[in-house]
């Protein structure tokens, strides 16, 4: 939901400017007729064209015989000779079909627009490189497939060629190109170019060539080797989104002293700023966003005098950010965000009137900001400090220059006042002003504030109020006050008449004062999406009347005194991927929770829930985390438990983001759910990395009978723990299949048996806890199993071998009986290989955590799995898009 509201946001602004274009061209054609009648070769060749399209919304309808071509919809005709010139038959027509060969006869055709149709992956047709007179050919977003022809490298007068966004394009080579000798606008981004490694040296030979697109073409190779490279005229290169794993080359000093625009964010760059970026002196956008980058920002990149446009975002940049910003007098775009620059802000920056948008959040920079800095930037609109060790530090009358729309001031001191500055805001649309240090009552006219707000965050702070003061106007979404001091009883803010118009899609109340039941107003706020009204004092059963909140995608409940069933109402939230209901009073686990087939985080631990564990659980196949810990169900585990194809089956979606933009401006993360788990024996808050973890927990229950066999079948799960049950037999010969398991906690149950060899391959294992069971037998040998302290096997007398200090053999028995006075060198022994086992372990997975986590955490800042839209609520920005002309892109 999340994901197709941003992709919304983005298809409208491409549907919004095509409509404007389109009508704006339609307008012009009516002015311009002339009285002289097409051609009938050119009428004959598009009735044949015509006839070989699918046209399902009848857009070429006024292409009909009886008619003049010239004044046929999308065709444009030379007023003298009546040859048809130019054919527009772009989106949004939403063609199909077959393109005719008769094209060819369009002997005078210069202009061909095809673009954002939908030929169905067939191939670009070869005889287009036949048209010797078109300028123009546009074929981008046409689902065209397959090898692009040489053939079009025979247009010569061809000065305009996109065929971009066409996900499945691919070349041999490059060297035909060098036919199209004309080319002034070149655009072949998302087609795969990797097997042409001289495409530098060919593309730098157009004399005319100004714009190069070649976003996402899967080049490996800036050539850094070269030493010149010329691109004569060019003023826009988007390298953008390859993978080039090396330094930016020398060459870029002499690229061309035209360039205006270079874009190369999300190629994987490394090495420093190199120099020659120094020399592109007539720069206005400089791109270097999402790359390796690292050292300081160089100084002279305040030379670039031109630069309106500078993002240096998600890098790995430090040291101190350079005065010299302050000679880029025209800058009104900066991003810095993500790096580890560290110091103060220059007071040179602050100078920067144009200045419109600045983020800095995300670094180590500190110091304090107050009213002085931000006198001239009156321009500002975009502002963002999170996560710095900045401190805002301004009068409570400061009346700010600016009009912010933005403002993410997240983990810097603010407080511990509250802002009122902010009343003088009328239209912020972002507020972030979590973990702040903000304390005391939220004054009366916050609630009441008639600006355009959509997202307000002020959670983690201190502030004190009653709930029932809480006014929403109809533009907030989000509302996150977790971890306050907000009091009252609940149902004095839900009923309240004055918000019942609310949209609200997100409430996080969680952590806070709040009590009574949770009232019957839940029909007001059907917008909801992810409630989270955790760790209150709240009581009572859960309404039948939760049942409205039909679009809710996580429901939190945790940590209150509720009481009783779960009402079947709840049913109709079908689209429920996360409940949370974990340390209440609840009482027996619905058979229809197997209906929820969306659910993919269950958490329903420490509830006082009763009976059995349905086998209805078996359908939920999205599930990735059960946990049902700490109740006191009883029977056994239902044996159908391989069913949950989330936990046996890899991830088949785990690369398909949707790829948006990688500059700093284009989108934000407005909500991330965050779920405690305990796992490892650990209690955890995972948040993006949710989408990694597969659990099963059902310790601390009376569960009886054995561990089913099929249990095994659970190939991707990684955490298990089944402890503190009656459970008897063996343990599943093949639960090493279970691969990935990080942690096994079996023990205290009456499991009996040897413990299964398989174990020995489980290599991720880092806990294991087999303790007080009735195991026999030797525990197999394994660097595995052998790392692990005897307290994971103690309390099994019957148990033996190395790490036990009980010998299998008689022989063993022995060796091992050391002489007390030894004891100490012993245990200092074994300590060290646990030591060992234990570093080994958690090191390797502190690196591959770290990876993992901040590869996510990076996708979710600009990019989001299909998997993890459930939790992650994203908002695209709405007025920058238009105003920075991105090209936006939602490509698989
Ligand atoms: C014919 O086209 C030319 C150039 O496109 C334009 O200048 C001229 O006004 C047109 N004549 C008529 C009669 O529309
Ligand atoms: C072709 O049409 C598309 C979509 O309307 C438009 O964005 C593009 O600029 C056109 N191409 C040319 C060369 O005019
Ligand atoms: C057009 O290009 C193809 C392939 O590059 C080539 O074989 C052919 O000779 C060219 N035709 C003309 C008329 O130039
Ligand atoms: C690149 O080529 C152009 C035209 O050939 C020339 O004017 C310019 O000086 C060259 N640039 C460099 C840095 O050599
Ligand atoms: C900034 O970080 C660098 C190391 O990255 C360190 O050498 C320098 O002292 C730091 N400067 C400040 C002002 O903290
Ligand atoms: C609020 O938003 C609407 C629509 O986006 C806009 O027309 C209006 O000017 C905004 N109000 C303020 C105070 O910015
Ligand atoms: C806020 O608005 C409500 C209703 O519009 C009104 O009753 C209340 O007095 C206002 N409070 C403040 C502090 O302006
Ligand atoms: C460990 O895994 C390998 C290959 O996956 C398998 O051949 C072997 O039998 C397994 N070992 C045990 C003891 O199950
Ligand atoms: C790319 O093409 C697809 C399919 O035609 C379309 O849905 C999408 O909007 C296009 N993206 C851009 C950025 O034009």
């Amino acid at each position: 939901m999340a994901a197709s509201f941003a992709t919304h946001h983005v298809l409208f602004l491409v549907w919004f400017l095509s409509v404007t274009f389109s009508l704006s061209f339609f307008f012009f054609k009516a002015e311009s007729i002339s009285s002289v009648s097409c051609s009938k070769k050119d009428k004959q060749a598009l009735l044949t064209l015509k006839r070989g399209l699918t046209d399902h919304g009848r857009v070429l309808s006024s292409w009909s015989d009886h008619k003049d071509c010239c004044m046929w919809d999308g065709v444009f005709c030379d007023n003298k000779t009546g040859r048809v010139t130019e054919l527009h038959l772009n989106y949004p027509m939403r063609l199909g079909g077959e393109i005719s060969g008769s094209l060819i006869q369009l002997e005078h055709l210069n202009y061909l627009n095809l673009s954002y149709n939908d030929f169905n992956c067939t191939p670009i047709p070869s005889f287009l490189g036949s048209m010797y007179s078109l300028t123009h050919l546009d074929l981008s977003g046409a689902n065209f497939c397959g090898i692009i022809p040489h053939q079009l490298g025979n247009l010569s007068s061809l000065r305009y060629l996109s065929l971009g966004n066409n996900s499945e394009l691919y070349v041999d080579n490059l060297r035909w190109m060098s036919g199209l000798s004309a080319i002034q606008y070149l655009e072949l981004s998302d087609a795969d170019l990797h097997k042409e490694v001289d495409w530098l040296q060919i593309m730098s030979k157009f004399p005319s060539l100004s714009e190069l697109y070649l976003f996402n073409c899967q080049l490996d190779s800036l050539n850094p080797s070269l030493g010149f490279v010329n691109f004569t005229s060019l003023r826009v290169l988007d390298l953008s989104k390859n993978h080039f794993n090396h330094e930016i080359p020398n060459w870029f000093s002499n690229l061309s002293t035209s360039l205006l625009e270079l874009k190369l964010y999300n190629s994987s760059l490394k090495g420093n700023i190199p120099p020659s970026i120094f020399n592109l002196e007539k720069l206005e956008y400089l791109s270097l966003c999402f790359n390796k980058l690292t050292e300081q920002i160089p100084e002279p990149l305040g030379q670039l005098k031109h630069l309106t446009y500078l993002d240096l975002g998600i890098n790995s940049l430090n040291g101190p950010i350079p005065s010299s910003f302050g000679n880029l007098s025209r800058m009104r775009i900066l991003c810095l965000n993500q790096n580890q620059l560290n110091g103060t802000i220059p007071n040179s920056l602050w100078l920067l009137s144009e200045l419109e948008t600045l983020y800095v959040g995300k670094n180590s920079l500190t110091g304090t900001v107050d009213e002085g800095h931000f006198q001239k930037l009156s321009k500002l609109k975009h502002l963002y400090m999170s996560k710095t060790r900045l401190f805002l530090n301004v009068n409570s009358n400061w009346d700010p220059p600016f009009q912010l729309d933005y403002a993410s001031m997240s983990s810097i001191k603010i407080g511990p006042k509250f802002p009122s500055w902010l009343q003088s805001q009328r239209s912020l649309s972002f507020l972030d002003m979590s973990m702040s240090g903000i304390s005391g009552k939220a004054p009366g006219w916050f609630w009441n504030w008639t600006s355009n707000i959509t997202v307000i965050n002020l959670s983690n702070n201190n502030i004190e109020s009653d709930v029932s003061d809480i006014f929403l106007s109809s533009t907030v979404r989000v509302l996150n006050i977790a971890n306050n001091s907000f009091y009252g009883p609940i149902s004095t803010f839900l009923c309240q008449k004055k918000i019942r118009k609310n949209k609200l899609e997100v409430l996080d109340a969680s952590n806070n004062l709040l009590s009574g039941e949770l009232s019957h107003c839940w029909k007001y706020w059907q917008s909801l999406i992810h409630l989270n009204l955790g760790s209150n004092n709240l009581v009572g059963r859960i309404p039948y009347s939760m049942g409205a909140l039909v679009n809710l995608h996580s429901l939190r409940l945790q940590n209150n005194s509720i009481y009783g069933d779960i009402p079947s109402s709840l049913k109709k939230c079908s689209n429920l991927s996360l409940i949370d209901m974990g340390d209440n009073h609840l009482s027996i686990i619905p058979l229809w929770i197997g209906e929820m087939t969306n659910l993919i985080v269950l958490r329903l631990r420490s509830s006082e829930f009763k009976g059995y564990i349905p086998q209805q659980i078996c359908q939920l196949s999205s599930l990735r985390v059960l946990d049902l810990a700490n109740n006191s169900l009883s029977g056994s585990i239902p044996n159908c438990l391989k069913n949950i194809s989330a936990m046996a089956l890899p991830d088949s979606n785990v690369n398909s983001f949707y790829s948006m933009p990688y500059t700093c401006l284009y989108i934000y993360v407005s909500y991330v759910e965050n779920v405690q788990l305990v796992t490892k024996g650990e209690e955890m808050e995972y948040k993006e990395n949710l989408q990694l973890v597969r659990l099963i927990d059902l310790s601390s229950n009376n569960l009886s009978g054995s561990i089913p066999a099929e249990i095994s079948d659970l190939s991707k799960l990684r955490f298990l723990n089944l402890s503190r049950n009656h459970l008897m037999g063996k343990i599943p010969k093949k639960i090493g299949s279970m691969k990935e398991l990080e942690s096994v906690d079996l023990s205290r149950n009456h499991l009996s048996g040897e413990i299964p060899p398989s174990m020995s391959n489980m290599t991720f294992l880092s806990l294991l806890d087999l303790s007080y069971n009735n195991l026999s037998g030797r525990i197999p040998s394994s660097t595995q199993l052998q790392s692990f302290d005897a307290q994971s096997y103690i309390g099994n007398p019957q148990l033996c071998g190395d790490p036990l200090p009980k010998g299998c053999t008689s022989e063993e028995q022995s060796l091992n009986r050391s002489p007390i006075g030894s004891v100490e060198d012993d245990s200092k022994n074994s300590s060290f290989y646990i030591g060992m086992g234990v570093g080994f372990a958690t090191g390797f997975w502190a690196i591959c955590g770290a990876l993992f986590f901040n590869r996510t955490w990076r996708h979710a800042y600009f990019r989001f799995a299909d998997e993890i839209k459930d939790w992650i609520y994203v908002i695209a920005m709405r007025k920058m898009n238009l105003l920075e002309k991105l090209r936006v892109r939602l490509s698989k």
